[in-house]
């Protein structure tokens, strides 16, 4: 049976550096408070306005492509996740495609947040396994410097964003011992409003203010707290039922890749389902939460560094806004 496997991966963060020391310059907050609650040392932003998600997306394609032995044209569909694209519509698919010389190829968008990378996996296995689409570019893609509260009332939410983009190249193998294995995804919109971006919004007319804007509306909210409980609980527990369904333990595992929002998170999920600390991956020191990035912002540099090498079986889980929150296991 064909399945679909990752051919190869690319990543690209923007150069400019903003260290937690940076931030406190700029609203009540310390380096060690980031640290202690969240891991985070740094995150990379944008250099100049004008830089959108498909940008960053680009650079990590062309990396995907050479890492893949894939030429740029032979793409035949792209996935592109992300909660930031460049503008409301059309989505930031379009723009990478144009980008790439792509003309033709179709886009999907995919607003899933800090799962998007896993619902684009999921779809992107499908289309691969029943012959659909040969080469497809599954991104990861955020610009979330340009909407952050660079004041003591946003602090709790800037403090842990972060610019990035990666991406896969995913397309058929006859390997039996290669490939995603399971994907599973998940939504419950009575968390939405947990952590959510407002404004502008087509619900209201206008769907932008000047009251928007002094209210703050037009930047993230978020109950740190409550998302941090629902993310201990979902996910171990759909961790736990992608490996049970796939009658894999958590010895098998060679590496868990989980999507980076807080090292402290990420900590207590290994602890809940007993995985040794040397095979979790963690990145978030570097560039915080790149929300749809971050799972394939880890995963390419797990394997540009020789951590995640061929054969190695990798468990991917995520939670985010929405709430969503799924698990990938994946023989790469
Ligand atoms: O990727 C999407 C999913 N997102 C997540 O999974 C994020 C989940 N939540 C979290 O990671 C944590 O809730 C945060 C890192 C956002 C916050 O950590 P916390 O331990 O939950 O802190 P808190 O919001 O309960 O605030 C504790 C204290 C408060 O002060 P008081 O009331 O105790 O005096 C806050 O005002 O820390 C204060 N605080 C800060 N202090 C310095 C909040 N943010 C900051 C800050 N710097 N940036």
């Amino acid at each position: 049976m064909t399945r679909t496997a990752i051919l190869g991966m690319g990543h690209y963060v923007p150069s400019k550096v903003v260290t937690n020391d940076d931030l406190a310059k700029m609203f009540d907050t310390s380096d060690e408070w980031i640290q202690q609650r969240t891991g985070i040392k740094e995150r990379r932003y944008i250099e100049k306005s004008g830089i959108g998600a498909s940008d960053l997306a680009l650079h990590a394609t062309k990396m995907a492509c050479e890492n893949a032995g894939v030429e740029v044209l032979e793409i035949d569909a792209i996935i592109f996740a992300t909660l930031s694209p460049d503008h409301n519509f059309p989505g930031s698919g379009c723009f990478l495609g144009d980008k790439l010389g792509l003309g033709g190829v179709p886009a999907l968008d995919v607003r899933n947040q800090c799962s998007g990378f896993l619902y684009g996996l999921q779809i992107a296995d499908a289309w691969v396994r029943c012959g659909m689409y040969k080469r497809v570019l599954l991104v990861g893609a955020e610009v979330h410097s340009t909407a952050l509260d660079f004041s003591d009332e946003g602090r709790d939410v800037t403090v842990i964003f972060g610019d990035g983009a990666a991406c896969a190249i995913l397309g058929p193998t006859d390997d039996e011992d290669q490939g995603i294995i399971d994907v599973e995804v998940h939504a419950d919109g009575s968390g939405a409003k947990e952590l959510w971006l407002e404004a502008p919004a087509s619900a209201y007319e206008p769907r932008l203010t000047h009251e928007m804007i002094d209210n703050k509306s037009v930047y993230p909210q978020m109950n740190g707290r409550h998302v941090f409980r629902w993310a201990t609980a979902k996910m171990p527990e759909v961790s736990l039922s992608v490996l049970e369904r796939n009658g894999v333990t958590v010895e098998d595992l060679d590496l868990v890749v989980p999507h980076q929002a807080n090292k402290r998170i990420n900590e207590f999920v290994s602890q809940k389902m007993s995985i040794p600390p040397e095979k979790v991956v963690h990145n978030i020191q570097k560039y915080g939460n790149t929300t749809a990035a971050s799972i394939p912002l880890a995963l390419s540099e797990a394997i540009q560094e020789g951590r995640a090498k061929k054969g190695d079986l990798v468990l991917m889980p995520a939670f985010g806004s929405g709430f969503t929150w799924g698990a990938a296991l994946v023989r790469l």
